[in-house]
């Protein structure tokens, strides 16, 4: 029988995704927090996108890294695309667990039993998107 579970992603390959998360930092904007992040996603398609936050001026305008990896993957990949897994680094040695509002944004091309690797004051922790946000806002316009 076939199983309708997506492929589960290794350990090796969430290993390669933190890495690309941690890269992505390195190119944060971030001159008012000072707070480097990254995010990377693995998408289904086999491709993995990443993004890093950049800040503004307007504080309150500033993007988070997995939002910027958000829109990067649906720039490059359109809106069919599926995220397999997510990785989040920072470069300040401190937690950064996803913000509800990239959870939110996440949660329209996630798959809900996707790993979440991130960040917490004594080493990483990995999560399933639906622990994460057990329950999104969602609309039905029928
Ligand atoms: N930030 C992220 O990039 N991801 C999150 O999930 C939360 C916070 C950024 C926003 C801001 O540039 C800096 O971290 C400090 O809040």
């Amino acid at each position: 029988m076939k199983s309708k579970k997506p492929p589960t992603v290794s350990a090796t390959q969430l290993k390669a995704l933190f890495g690309a998360a941690r890269k992505a930092a390195k190119k944060s904007y971030s001159p008012y927090s000072k707070f480097k992040v990254g995010a990377a996603l693995q998408l289904s398609n086999g491709e993995i996108v990443s993004g890093t936050n950049v800040e503004s001026v307007s504080y309150g305008l500033t993007l988070c890294a997995e939002r910027s990896a958000l829109v990067s993957a649906v720039a490059r990949f359109g809106p069919k695309l599926r995220i397999r897994a997510v990785a989040v680094a920072n470069l300040n040695n401190g937690a950064s667990p996803p913000c509800g509002a990239c959870l939110q944004m996440l949660s329209e091309f996630i798959e809900l039993t996707a790993p979440v690797v991130f960040p917490v004051v004594d080493g990483l922790r990995t999560m399933t998107f639906t622990e994460l946000l057990p329950q999104a806002f969602g609309i039905k316009l029928k």
